[in-house]
């Protein structure tokens, strides 16, 4: 569903290179929920937005179902293709109502700048955000820039899996939150996978967390994968074992260690 084929950036500002991902190659089936992990300045991110499309290859290929996505720009892949980053602003519209940022992800693709929010919308809005359990619902009219971080992601998520994506990014996307609130997004973001079958790449910090959630993982170094574990290997590895892993080859940093 999700091919990556030899996929390359190279960053240059000036005399200086930087190779950000080098030589990348994934292959994800349909429902197939990657973590990724791997030290700071890794590539992670860059891959995620080499995926969306807000940054341009320098080489390789980026399949997605049937279509060769390489050199669409990322709003013609952002029906396909949702995408959640860690600052819980960059997801929503923050001078936008809750319910405004709802109907505009459900409407996404469609020619509407302000969707019209019928009463079967609101209704429908109200339903969904109701069973987040985080007393949402009351305000639905509310501004986004007013509610908390927890509250913003929660609504990202919420917004994320109502486009009906085939490819759900996550970039620490729980990193600012609290931990309390980091474990709530952490559950509804598996309980919206699950229920959809999403395919989804995850990038975190936390080993414990990129073992629990999703059937595979890969760690990420100098802009290369240099690890993966899948099935059975996953489910009964241990946080030690990749720690011991990772600093045999001297690729493990204090954040993922800690994490
Ligand atoms: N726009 C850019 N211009 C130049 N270099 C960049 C740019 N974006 C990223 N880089 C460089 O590319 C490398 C990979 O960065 P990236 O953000 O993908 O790492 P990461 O694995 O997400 O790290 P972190 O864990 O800190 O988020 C880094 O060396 C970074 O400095
Ligand atoms: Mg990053």
């Amino acid at each position: 569903m999700l091919r990556i084929e030899q996929v390359s950036k190279t960053y240059r500002s000036g005399p200086d290179t930087v190779v950000a991902v080098r030589e990348v190659s994934l292959f994800l089936a349909r429902g197939d929920f990657l973590t990724i992990i791997g030290s700071n300045g890794a590539g992670k991110s860059t891959l995620l937005n080499l995926i969306a499309g807000v940054v341009p290859l320098t080489s390789g290929r980026i399949v997605l179902g049937e279509d060769d996505v390489s050199a669409a720009p990322a709003y013609r892949r952002a029906r396909r293709v949702s995408w959640i980053v860690q600052n819980p602003l960059a997801g929503t519209a923050p001078s936008m109502s809750v319910a405004e940022n709802l109907a505009l992800a459900a409407s996404r693709g469609t020619r509407t700048l302000r969707p019209a929010l019928s009463r079967r919308l609101r209704h429908e809005i109200h339903r969904r955000l109701e069973a987040l359990g985080i007393g949402l619902e009351q305000r639905l009219d509310c501004r986004v820039s007013l509610l908390s971080g927890g509250e913003r992601q929660a609504l990202a998520v919420l917004m994320a899996t109502l486009a009906r994506p085939e490819v759900l990014l996550l970039d620490e996307h729980t990193a600012a939150l609290d931990p309390r609130n980091a474990a709530l997004i952490t559950q509804l973001t598996c309980d919206f996978v699950e229920r959809l079958g999403l395919t989804v790449l995850m990038v975190t910090h936390n080993m414990a967390q990129a073992l629990e959630v999703g059937n595979r993982l890969v760690m990420m170094h100098r802009g290369e994968v240099l690890y993966e574990l899948a099935g059975e290997e996953k489910r009964t590895a241990s946080v030690p074992q990749l720690v011991e892993f990772f600093a045999q080859r001297e690729v493990a940093d204090d954040r993922l260690l800690l994490g």
